[in-house]
């Protein structure tokens, strides 16, 4: 099993290696989209850039590599951002739903959330 730590929302999510994000953040009833993406995304084909996540504490390699997709769609988008559709875990990981809008206390998030121990 991995964990996936959701920063924003403050909780650890069990799922099994080799899971989708997307459908993960979906089936656990997480808010993934900002506004264009609630009212309109691709439904997880990599065409409409609305399912933006960053991975964060240096857990980049819990997930798979970037698709050429992301190599497409990230290209003037920070190292550390994703599009969930694309992504499958493989490990244990942070992640930050909606990086395009930050919560004003990411920092205090980000630590508290960096602090505890991630099960691998
Ligand atoms: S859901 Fe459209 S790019 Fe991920």
């Amino acid at each position: 099993m991995a964990t996936i730590r959701f920063i924003r929302e403050g909780i650890d999510i069990q799922c099994n290696p080799g899971e989708n994000l997307r459908d993960l953040v979906i089936k656990e009833k997480l808010q993934l989209y900002g506004l264009k993406g609630i009212l309109g995304n691709c439904g997880g084909a990599g065409q409409c850039s609305t399912c933006f996540v960053s991975v964060e504490g240096g857990t980049k390699n819990s997930l798979t590599p970037l698709t050429s997709v992301e190599e497409e769609k990230l290209k003037n988008r920070p190292d550390n951002w994703r599009l969930a559709c694309q992504t499958l875990i493989k490990s244990s990981a942070l992640i930050l739903t909606k990086p395009q809008s930050p919560p004003s206390n990411l920092e205090e998030l980000r630590n508290s959330a960096e602090n505890k121990k991630l099960p691998r």
